[in-house]
Formats: structure tokens, sequence, C-alpha cells
């Protein structure tokens, strides 16, 4: 099964990531635990390009072909093998990011967005996408509470833009079945039942909640 995990900055995906693989791990289950931008040598080399905040300048073209070129290394060399080796693969962000951040939030034709995607993943889609939605007033109170100095030149954007990446993900969730929003102000145990019961529905071969 393919997992995905989406959300703005800060909206806890970091945490069900670990804590799902913890579970598939209990279950039996082979996983295979991926980040984006990053997740091979050359992924890994465009990810601090794309967060350097010495490119503040970078134009948003860039900017967007860059994270489906990361992408598109990720998706042939690690994804696909290991979807067609049997394992959970779960994604710390995939397409879904791009449409949000540089087709909502950037303001790219978004046809061409998702276009661009559809290349990129060759047909490699998620079974399911967990978006953790929280308010960006929330986000930032979390930015400033993780005591980070260093904030990549991503998360040194402004709350205008976040606004519109929380709408968009909003969007692709009214659009997309696979799409499922929690709220990600609800204590972190309960995020994670929520989205083992939701895989137990999709694979009946999971056992328990805990
Ligand atoms: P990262 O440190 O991985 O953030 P997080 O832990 O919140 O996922 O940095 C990724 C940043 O890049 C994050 O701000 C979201 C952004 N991003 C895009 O703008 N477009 C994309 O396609 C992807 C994958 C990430």
């Amino acid at each position: 099964m393919f997992i995905t995990f989406e959300g703005i900055d800060f909206c806890g995906k970091s945490t069900q990531v670990k804590l799902l693989k913890e579970y598939l791990v209990q279950q039996n289950k082979k996983v295979k635990i991926i980040r984006e931008p990053g997740g091979t040598k050359i992924s890994e080399k465009i990810r601090k390009i794309l967060l350097d905040k010495d490119n503040e300048g970078m134009n948003i073209k860039t900017e967007l072909l860059l994270f489906a070129a990361s992408r598109a290394q990720l998706v042939n060399d690690v994804i696909k093998p290991h979807l067609d080796d049997g394992y959970f693969v779960i994604a710390d962000r995939l397409h879904d990011s791009s449409i949000a951040y540089q087709g909502y939030g950037r303001g790219i034709d978004l046809d061409f967005v998702v276009h661009l995607q559809d290349f990129v993943l060759s047909g490699v889609t998620p079974d399911v996408t967990f978006f953790l939605d929280i308010p960006v007033e929330d986000s930032d109170k979390r930015k400033q509470n993780s005591g980070r100095q260093n904030l990549d030149r991503i998360e040194l954007s402004k709350n205008v833009f976040y606004q519109k990446v929380r709408e968009g993900y909003c969007k692709l969730t009214e659009e997309f079945e696979r799409i499922k929003r929690i709220d990600g102000l609800k204590p972190i145990d309960d995020i994670r039942n929520i989205i083992v019961r939701e895989l137990r529905q999709l694979d009946s071969s999971l056992k328990g909640v805990d």
C-alpha cells in the first residue's frame, strides 16, 4: 500500500509517520519511509538547493521543476521498486505538496502543475493520503515554540502564502476521495487511531488499533 502525509509546515506529519511505522512493523509488514524533497542521493542534492536560504531569488518555475525533478528520481529509484516488492511505502509529502505549495500557494497555473505531477508519477499514485489540517496561526505558534533557529527558505514564507496552501489542500480534499482530512489539533494518539482505523478499512489483514 502507498500512503502519503500532507499538510502545512509543523502540522505534525513526521510524528504520525513515525507512529504509523511502529504500528505496521508490529503487524509484521515491510515498511519503507520516504521524505520529500529528498530520499535518493540525487534528490537530496536537489533538496539542499531548494531549501537553502541563500537561494532566496529562486524563480517559482525553477522551484516547481526542482521539486518535480527530485520526485521523478524518488519514484523511479525507491517508490516503485518497494511497492513492487510488497512494501508499505509511507511518504512524508508527495505531489499534493506541489499542487498546494507551488500551484495554490505560489499561483502557478494549476493545470500545468497537475499535468507535471502525472508525468512525474507515471501512474504511481497513493492509495490513501492523510491531510493533517491545522490553522496557519497554530503552525506559526508551533514554528516559534520549536525554538528552531534555522528555518529553511520555504518555512520563512509569510502567513498569506501558508493560508493559500491550506486552502489548496482543502480544495484537493473535496476533489479526491483518497485524501482524508484529519483535524491536526487533536491529541497525537487520537490522530494515530483515526489513521489506523482508516487503513484497516483499506487492508483487512491489519488488526487492532493498539
Ligand atoms: P521539510 O523540512 O521537509 O518540511 P516538512 O517537515 O514540513 O515537510 O521541507 C519541505 C518544504 O518544502 C516544506 O516547506 C514544504 C515544501 N514543499 C513544496 O513547496 N513543494 C513540494 O512539492 C514539496 C514536496 C515540499
